[in-house]
């Protein structure tokens, strides 16, 4: 069982400049809320209440200011600052000692999911025990991304990170879970060519014992990741389009905390004063009325 999860929300967000000159990129707006409450709403409807936020040096105050401590939310945030972008399994080296014995999950600060048995896909993957699980998902440029190729009965048979060479458009989407031996794999990485240790070479350590495993969103679900401005554009005008039609809003953190019954009408009330008079209040003070 994973109860534990982290977000990689370090990186400088160089690409996004001037946007990041001042602002980290995970604090961005993908339309109504910042980028970091679409992955860590993916933590939350997968049941995780212990969360670790990996951010740049420096920048600890700029989050903390959004997400304080989760206690509004029943849930832990914790914060680790990473000093140097050094690829995604350092999350496990800066986490070392919030994971302890414990399995976990990883996410990256900038992926977005979404999509109709999301939750119900997420709470089977936290139900590992062993080896590690990927969701892989098509794209139509898979060079830009982690690989994987499957067999007909949905086996892991190749992975690689950003091929020339196009073998499948699978892509692996930045939402990992680990067994504990993340950890200690993770310290015996060594540096790829674009110095930095990679998530693949971890992934390919479970998959040559027969430990890595496929989950898919179906395609009906989406995934999305915010690299560039038009990516952000994109992935703001997909949240728009659903919540002005269905009124119903993506990654509501209050929201699944309440179905998730970690807090009470009266959390959601300190939640409005606390983000004070907006459109998001709204939505909540709404929730508020339905709730008995
Ligand atoms: C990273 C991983 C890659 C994965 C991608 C998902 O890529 O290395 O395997 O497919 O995240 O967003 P990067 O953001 O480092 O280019």
């Amino acid at each position: 069982m994973i109860k534990k999860g982290i977000i990689l929300a370090g990186g400088l967000g160089t690409r996004m400049s001037p946007l990041t000159k001042a602002v980290n990129k995970q604090l961005l707006p993908i339309y109504d809320k910042p980028l970091i409450f679409y992955p860590l709403s993916v933590l939350m409807l997968a049941g995780i209440k212990e969360i670790l936020i990996i951010v740049n040096k420096g920048k600890l105050a700029q989050f903390k200011k959004v997400l304080p401590n989760g206690n509004n939310l029943g849930i832990k945030i914790n914060y680790a600052e990473q000093k140097h972008p050094r690829g995604l399994p350092d999350a496990f080296l800066v986490g070392e000692k919030f994971i302890g014995k414990n399995n976990v999950a990883l996410i990256l600060g900038d992926n977005f999911f979404y999509g109709q048995s999301l939750t119900k896909k997420l709470k089977d993957c936290v139900k590992l025990n062993e080896g590690a699980t990927v969701i892989l998902h098509p794209v139509k440029n898979p060079s830009a991304y982690g690989v994987a190729k499957v067999n007909k009965r949905n086996k892991i048979i190749k992975i690689i990170e950003k091929p020339k060479k196009n073998f499948s458009n699978l892509a692996v989407t930045g939402l990992y879970f680990f067994d504990n031996k993340v950890v200690n794999l993770s310290k015996k990485l060594k540096l790829s060519k674009r110095n930095e240790v990679e998530i693949v070479d971890l992934l390919n350590q479970y998959k040559r014992k027969n430990k890595l495993r496929a989950e898919f969103l179906g395609r009906g679900g989406a995934w999305l990741d915010t690299g560039s401005i038009k990516d952000f554009y994109d992935a703001s005008a997909f949240v728009a389009a659903l919540e002005n039609r269905q009124g119903l809003k993506i990654a509501c953190l209050e929201e699944i905390a309440l179905k998730n019954k970690w807090i009470d009408k009266k959390n959601i009330l300190d939640a409005i004063k606390f983000y004070g008079k907006c459109e998001y209040t709204q939505y909540l003070l709404n929730l508020v009325k339905k709730t008995k």
